[in-house]
């Protein structure tokens, strides 16, 4: 049995066309099932369904044999636990600084709300600017404008959030797009299976270039 983890919304949308593609269909539709196992067309492939966040752990734990997520959520799990062996192409964005429009380049120690804490430090340490990361859960946006932060860290894809807000983009922090992430050991146990998977993957990949 081999187990995938993938968040529902936007990374499975973008991610069933590649499962499709390897005979891998849930059962159950995971937009509407209370289920967090879903049996697929595959006997020998379960989902695992949880919070995009939650991927790498799993995944490094061995919970789930492989899965998907952002590299903005591998970046701020971190470490060399897992293997990230495909670059899938979908759910990308931009991680980026922002701040309210026309506000002036603070040239002192700056406040930045983010969710992506580990990754806002080593930007700015990088630069040699004195940042207070503040941690927030969402709507980062809202930051600037109460007052909170003098600029914020955020993905940004089509930059209709920010500009409902009043923000504008500053700095290409990273662009994102989700990869494949594979458990060390499963990688070793499991070769014949993943490999197998890894070789789908890649076709749709080429169909798609
Ligand atoms: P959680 O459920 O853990 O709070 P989330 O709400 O951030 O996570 P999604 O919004 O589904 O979950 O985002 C999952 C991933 O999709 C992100 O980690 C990122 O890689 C990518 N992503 C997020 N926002 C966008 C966007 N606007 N455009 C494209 N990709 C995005
Ligand atoms: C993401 C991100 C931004 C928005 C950017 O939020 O956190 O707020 O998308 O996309 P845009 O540039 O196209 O407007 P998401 O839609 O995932 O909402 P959430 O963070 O509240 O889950």
């Amino acid at each position: 049995m081999l187990t995938i983890a993938v968040s529902k919304g936007r990374i499975y949308e973008e991610a069933l066309p590649f499962l499709e593609q390897a005979g891998i269909k849930p059962i159950d539709d995971p937009d509407t099932s209370r289920k967090l196992i879903l049996q697929t067309t595959r006997d020998d492939v379960r989902l695992v369904i949880i919070r995009a966040t939650d991927v790498p752990t799993f995944v490094e734990y061995g919970a789930a044999d492989m899965g998907i997520a952002g590299k903005d959520v591998l970046l701020e799990h971190g470490g060399e636990s897992l293997y990230e062996p495909l670059d899938l192409n979908i759910a990308t964005c931009r991680l980026m600084t922002a701040a309210q429009v026309s506000a002036p380049e603070i040239k002192g120690r700056i406040r930045v709300a983010t969710k992506y804490v580990k990754t806002a430090k080593s930007y700015f340490a990088e630069r040699g600017i004195q940042a207070d990361i503040i941690k927030l859960y969402g709507s980062m946006e809202l930051a600037p404008l109460v007052g909170l932060a003098d600029c914020i860290v955020d993905l940004v894809d089509t930059g209709n959030t920010l500009k409902a807000n009043g923000l504008e983009p500053r700095e290409l922090i990273m662009t994102i797009s989700s990869r494949l992430v594979v458990n060390k050991a499963a990688m070793k146990m499991k070769h014949e299976a993943i490999q197998s998977l890894l070789d789908q993957f890649e076709k749709t990949l080429d169909q798609r270039r």
